[in-house]
């Protein structure tokens, strides 16, 4: 088994041995899975290519190590407990013996409809077993998965789906969110238009909506399982092959592809997830993240389904049919650690107590938190009210990139902080530098957060674009992996996360790229140019506000254009990108060169504008003073 942490001692023992000797520590780490051939190194690196090898030259399969290696102990014990949208629907248990039948039978249909080691295969599923078994039927085969959330449009669907040129994709036609579908079939086809190199789409029946079917091309998912093999040898996988591509939002206008490769992501995955939340057998993990992001890779799926765990997957919202779904759901299966975004614990707070009164959910033993920084308010509420003052809050900090939690309380070992991600765990050493990349060392210090040794999870590239990977993360500051992210480290040496210092705004836990919706914007006829920055928004924790420059208004006036505005940005990313508040300006506020002063733009935003700085770069002070007006009069909060 993954070696756990039992103590605070056990803890500073263990984040000793694993920087004094990193490789001697991930070494052991791995002893625990079962490899085809063992590696002949544990750690090959260098952060100038970059280039990061985890167990050089071992073979495996990581669904070999989910399921063979567990089958003897686990096999009839629950692997996904799946809860329904509608909660008078019925529920559904995976054993993990019927799991893995149904990724061994899935991974034969994959295998008949031509997908070989390396193809990669998209999924645009809604919150149900088959998009886990999908994934997992995948990494059976050596596919590479790129799963898209279901809340992109098909203007984002189309361009993930061709940048990694993939070759299958799954769907459903509908997928059920609240008192709503969403129409997953008809938003794919609109995308498959301009998608050449899918041969192939297998829809799933969920909502019964009626779709079009593409002779040719689109197969129903229970037609093309049927008569499939539930037997499938795994592909023996190299240590460094790609595992799956997840696409993130950066501070430039295209998304970045992030791969994940198969050994060390594993290894990191389980480790965090063992430790981070001190799951012990017979537990039921309740994660809320969806598998279109990387939580939900790394803590529904695999972290979780290695260690053999119970994992809660659910396909519906936290506040449908009302605002104490969770606690329900929670009391129904006997949550023990219960895993959400601060963004859902304030919505729900908002809400009040009358939904968490009177509902069973002292089976919780961990509460954790991850996406954005929490406030001390949501924090509290989180502790006392859901966890009766009873469960530690695991405030976890990390990112698509890094594939599983960096820092972060171990659960109940670790004294914690309201809004502190606390400590690093064994393997990541974060170091703080200034603008010139000069490390603050000591406590009490604040400046960009940086990590200088690699740890098993680390993404390897961006698909695709290895430049784009080196210059992202490893050029800012040198042999440094750059976070993007801003941190403090107190008198007590913890951290506590401050937010993007980049152009990447979070929102409702939503990473997104200013720029990307700048390039939404411009594209309706009326828009010159815009700039986007975020907002302090009470639920979402940032909100999206547009400070737009148009050439004439259309006969709506400036409503009907702001309306259209965010009816564009919702066609061309997503809801989730959708702008709260959109401000038309006469001009934005530029240097000589040319360069938009986004300071003075959040500065606004923030509704702060009695202290902007430094000023004496801008090109026109007037536009400045109209926008400030405007912000006053114009918009409505
Ligand atoms: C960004 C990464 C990691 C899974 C979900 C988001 C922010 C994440 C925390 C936290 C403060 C956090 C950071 C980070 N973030 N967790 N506990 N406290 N901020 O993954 O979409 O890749 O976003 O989310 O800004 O860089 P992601």
């Amino acid at each position: 088994m993954i070696n756990k942490i039992h103590s605070l001692g056990g803890y500073i023992h263990e984040y000793q041995k694993s920087i004094a000797n990193p490789r001697a520590f991930w070494g052991q780490q791995a002893e625990c899975f079962y490899w085809r051939k063992r590696w002949d190194k544990v750690l090959d690196w260098n952060f100038d290519e970059p280039s990061i090898e985890w167990y050089v030259n071992g073979k495996l399969n990581i669904t070999e190590n989910i399921f063979e290696r567990n089958l003897y102990t686990h096999g009839n014990q629950p692997a996904i407990i799946w809860e329904p949208n509608d909660p008078n629907d019925e529920s559904r248990t995976l054993t993990y013996r019927e799991l893995f039948e149904e990724v061994n039978r899935f991974a034969n249909t994959l295998k008949r409809l031509g997908v070989v080691k390396g193809d990669r295969v998209a999924l645009y599923m809604p919150m149900v077993p088959e998009l886990a078994i999908a994934v997992l039927a995948c990494a059976r085969i050596g596919a590479i998965h790129s799963v898209v959330f279901a809340g992109f449009s098909a203007n984002a669907l189309q361009e993930r789906i061709n940048d990694a040129s993939a070759k299958l994709l799954l769907t459903a036609d509908g997928g059920f969110r609240g008192s709503k579908i969403t129409p997953l079939k008809e938003i794919a086809d609109e995308a498959l238009e301009t998608c050449p190199t899918i041969e192939t789409v297998v829809v799933l029946k969920r909502t019964k909506s009626d779709v079009k079917m593409v002779v040719g091309r689109d197969i129903w998912w229970h037609k093309a399982v049927d008569g499939q093999s539930t037997e499938c040898v795994a592909e023996e996988m190299d240590s460094e092959d790609p595992l799956f591509i997840l696409y993130t939002s950066g501070s430039t206008g295209k998304p970045k592809g992030i791969v994940h490769s198969t050994a060390g992501y594993m290894v990191y995955s389980a480790y965090t997830f063992n430790n981070v939340f001190q799951y012990n057998a017979g537990d039921v993990f309740f994660c809320t993240a969806d598998i279109g992001w990387i939580t939900g890779h790394s803590y529904i799926v695999y972290g979780p389904l290695l260690t053999g765990a119970q994992t809660l997957m659910f396909e519906g919202i936290p506040t449908w049919p009302d605002a104490g779904r969770f606690w329900d759901i929670v009391a129904k299966y006997k949550v023990n650690q219960f895993y959400t975004a601060p963004t859902a614990i304030r919505a729900l707070l908002a809400q009040g107590n009358d939904f968490l009164e009177g509902k069973k959910v002292d089976s919780l033993k961990v509460l954790g938190t991850v996406g954005e920084p929490i406030n001390e308010e949501a924090w509290h509420w989180y502790h006392d009210h859901v966890g009766r003052n009873q469960c530690p809050i695991v405030d976890t900090w990390w990112q698509t990139e890094t594939g599983g939690i960096l820092i972060s309380p171990v659960a109940g070992i670790t004294p914690t902080k309201p809004s502190f991600a606390t400590l690093p765990l064994p393997g990541v050493q974060p170091i703080i530098v200034n603008n010139e990349g000069k490390e603050l060392t000591g406590n009490s210090v604040a400046g960009n957060l940086c990590i200088k040794y690699p740890w098993p999870g680390i993404a390897r590239t961006l698909w695709g674009d290895h430049e784009r990977f080196k210059q992202t993360y490893f050029s800012t500051y040198d042999k440094l992996y750059f976070t993007g992210d801003g941190a403090k480290r107190d008198e007590d040496g913890y951290y506590r996360i401050l937010g993007r210092v980049d152009d990447v705004i979070n929102v409702s836990g939503h990473r997104l790229g200013t720029a990307e919706i700048e390039n939404a914007i411009n594209e309706h006829p009326l828009v010159n140019e815009s700039a986007v920055v975020g907002y302090p928004h009470a639920i979402k924790g940032q909100g999206v506000y547009a400070f737009v420059v148009c050439g004439e208004l259309s006969t709506g006036g400036v409503d009907g254009i702001r309306k259209s505005i965010m009816q564009g940005v919702t066609k061309i990313i997503g809801p989730i990108a959708r702008p709260d508040l959109v401000q038309i300006v006469p001009g934005l506020p530029k240097t000589r060169s040319g360069k938009i002063m986004r300071r003075i733009l959040r500065k606004v935003a923030e509704g702060d504008v009695t202290n902007l700085g430094d000023t004496s770069t801008l090109l026109d002070e007037d536009v400045v003073e109209s926008i400030i007006e405007g912000a006053l009069v114009d918009v409505k909060r």
